[in-house]
């Protein structure tokens, strides 16, 4: 061998291992070549779609055929940021790519996926974000409970030095109240009790939440959609069964309020691979959808529905999902949603690797 086919060789091998897909273009915007990033990106084989149209393979937008064609012309190459790509399966991307006419008739493309980016550098903000509220919080919560304790000690001493009983109506009230706040901060405090990981059965949770639904609201209808084979989660049990527990009843009372005529919860379990969290990447992780049929949650909530004492319910404190989100995250998951009316999905998001991987 040459060492001009050395160096082909060599140029070939480096583009078969790279991660940004690159596509080579004719004149008639015939697939060429591509490398196996770009196979694995836009779901094609090579081997079936050479010489093939690109533009019948996958649709981008009217233009983009116009576009591509006159950089070719032109020897003028372009950038276009966060393009749209419908795939031949139905599947859609949103990609940057570099259109770079390399002769008269050849123009390499490379495309970079965004979704992957744009939704890490979200999760990685929203995470941080709630950090912050979560230390205001306790702070607040922190200093709202120190007097507590003088104030009721103070009450019950009032108490025994009243002359007339029916005084101590007013000091009960003290108290009462005086218990009431305390609970509230203490469930803006969060779950308090130390962590304890063990092995367990993410399915055994959701058993116990659904028994525990049923029980309340027994008109619904809970469909179960189970991955038999995902492996024991590492966690904390009560813990995932508060943050179910949140999720379903929050559900439940928006499909009973809304006055949904089959109320119905569907609990999916799935594995999911080399999946990305924040800015780390797990091999394994369990996704838990819940998704009822209700009426869905109004837009403008964002991701402010997971911050404390934001409620759309008269009589709701705004905690539930404040806390099940803190106790997603000392799982080292998260929890995101979505909603229409009509389908309205929590997912969380837990890795599922050992303490030790
Ligand atoms: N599945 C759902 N369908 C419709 N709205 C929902 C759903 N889940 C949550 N919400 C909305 O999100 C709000 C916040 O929920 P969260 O559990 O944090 O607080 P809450 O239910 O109002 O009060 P708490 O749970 O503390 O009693 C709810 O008040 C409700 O408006
Ligand atoms: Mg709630």
């Amino acid at each position: 061998m040459n060492s001009r086919d050395q160096h082909l060789g060599m140029y070939q091998r480096l583009l078969e291992h790279m991660s940004t897909a690159v596509l080579l273009l004719n004149d008639q915007l015939q697939l060429q070549w591509m490398n196996p990033a770009a196979e694995a990106l836009l779901a094609l084989s090579l081997a079936r779609v050479r010489a093939q149209a690109l533009l019948e393979l996958i649709h981008v937008d009217e233009t983009i055929g116009e576009r591509l064609s006159q950089s070719l012309r032109e020897r003028h190459p372009f950038t276009q940021r966060e393009a749209r790509l419908t795939l031949a399966t139905g599947d859609t991307l949103t990609v940057d790519y570099t259109a770079s006419p390399i002769s008269e008739h050849e123009l390499l493309l490379e495309v970079e996926p965004r979704d992957r980016l744009l939704r890490i550098s979200r999760e990685e903000a929203l995470q941080a974000r709630q950090e912050t509220i979560k230390i205001l919080t306790r702070g607040l919560a922190h200093e709202v409970k120190n007097p507590l304790g003088g104030i009721r000690g103070a009450a019950q001493l009032l108490e025994r030095d009243l002359q007339d009983p029916a005084q101590a109506e007013f000091t009960h009230i003290i108290i009462e109240e005086v218990d009431r706040l305390r609970d509230l901060v203490d469930s803006m405090l969060g779950p308090n009790h130390v962590v304890r990981h063990s092995a367990l059965n993410i399915h055994r949770v959701l058993e116990h939440v659904a028994v525990l639904l049923t029980a309340e609201y027994p008109c619904i209808n809970i469909i179960r959609d189970y991955d038999p084979s995902l492996p024991a989660l590492h966690g904390d049990e009560s813990q995932l069964i508060q943050a179910i527990l949140n999720i379903m009843r929050n559900a439940a009372q928006a499909m009973i309020e809304g006055t949904t005529e089959q109320p119905e919860l569907v609990l999916r379990t799935r594995a999911r691979r080399q999946f990305t969290l924040g800015a780390k990447r797990h091999r394994l992780v369990c996704k838990v959808a819940i998704i009822d049929n209700g009426p869905g949650i109004s837009d403008g909530f964002g991701e402010t529905l997971f911050y404390p004492m934001v409620s759309g319910r008269a009589e709701g404190s705004g905690l539930g999902l404040s806390i099940a989100q803190s106790i997603l995250h000392q799982h080292h998951g998260l929890i995101e949603y979505e909603s229409r009316p009509g389908h309205t999905e929590f997912r969380l998001l837990i890795p599922l690797e050992t303490p030790h991987d």
